[in-house]
């Protein structure tokens, strides 16, 4: 029977169907990322190993595996952990899940926008520290997003899942920026197209849907981040190192931007000095696509493409490796 191992404990329903199809399944027991060592160790003979965000694989991963190895099931949507050139070397099938976290991830990016322009877990922080001693008329004045402009870097699934909520729900004005035009949604949610700059120039809100690749790293550097408005926010739910995170912590320090709403870090699972002192900022442990519902498709969906791969079917959700 093919082996597969999982790297870390996921939610039920992948390895459930898993174990049905007669695998030999085995989950990590660490509560934790295995320590390189082990994890070389442990997929040893693997078939398919189902991975996650914070596992590397790349050709020494896949030579300790073994010849055999036919699949690594990316547990995530992003890929940035994953050698492609190494897996098409050796014509091993990556997937990934997407569709399955899009509404998720979208969610978490809007929720940000009003955490962080309402000031909400400063504010929740201040009850809590017992300082609420009666209502005042200049206590905690953030701002609205009626009349504000949305800035979108990236128009993938996500970014266009944000965009239909934010035109459907707040009739919120929207430009985007992304390596392709998308007229189809441009006209749906009436996105105006422009680029990089201007969008950084004319928005109220910026949130960052581009996948990690090198092509995006410090794609909103120091630079950029000066043509941002003084009243501006920035949210970041994508991948850490697409903002330079210490220029960030400058540019947050020195007033050049509002605010900042990050799930991501550029040396997860660390932050840039300075980031956590700063009131202006609020700060989530990567939990974009962290709902119950999610994370059991996303276990699902990874259980199939290895299930598929292994019965010699198509995967369902590959990554193009080459
Ligand atoms: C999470 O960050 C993902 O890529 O799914
Ligand atoms: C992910 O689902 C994306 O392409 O934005």
């Amino acid at each position: 029977m093919p082996k597969v191992f999982v790297t870390r404990q996921i939610p039920e329903a992948g390895i459930k169907i898993l174990r049905e199809k007669g695998f030999e399944v085995e989950v990590s027991e660490v509560d934790g990322v295995l320590p390189r060592e082990v994890l070389l160790q442990k997929v040893k003979g693997a078939d398919a190993i189902l991975s996650l965000l914070t596992d590397k694989m790349d050709a020494e991963l896949m030579d300790a595996a073994g010849p055999q190895l036919k699949v690594i099931a990316n547990y995530a949507v992003g890929y940035d952990n994953i050698n492609l050139a190494d897996a098409a070397s050796r014509k091993i099938i990556i997937t990934n899940t997407p569709d399955v976290l899009t509404e998720s991830v979208a969610e978490l990016a809007i929720a940000l926008i009003f955490a962080i322009s309402r000031r909400v877990v400063e504010a929740d922080q201040f009850m809590r520290d017992g300082k609420y001693h009666g209502w005042g008329p200049m206590m905690f004045l953030g701002n609205d997003l009626v009349g504000k402009t949305l800035g979108l870097v990236g128009l993938g699934r996500i970014g266009g899942a944000v965009a239909k909520r934010m035109a459907e729900g707040f009739g919120t004005k929207i430009l985007y920026y992304d390596a392709k035009r998308n007229e189809e949604l441009e006209k749906k949610y009436n996105l105006q197209f422009v680029d990089l700059d201007i969008l950084l120039k004319e928005s109220d809100f910026i949130s960052i849907h581009v996948p990690m690749m090198p092509e995006t790293r410090h794609l909103i550097n120091a630079e950029k981040l000066k043509m941002m408005k003084k009243t501006a926010y920035l949210i970041n739910t994508a991948r850490g190192p697409i903002v330079d995170e210490a220029a960030l912590v400058e540019a947050l320090k020195a007033g050049e931007i509002k605010g900042a709403a990050l799930d991501v870090y550029e040396e997860e699972p660390k932050m840039a000095e300075g980031l956590a002192q700063l009131p202006n900022t609020v700060l989530l442990p990567h939990i974009a696509s962290a709902t119950e519902e999610t994370r059991s498709a996303m276990s699902e969906l990874a259980a199939k493409n290895i299930i598929a791969v292994l019965e010699g079917e198509p995967a369902i959700t590959p990554v193009k490796t080459a």
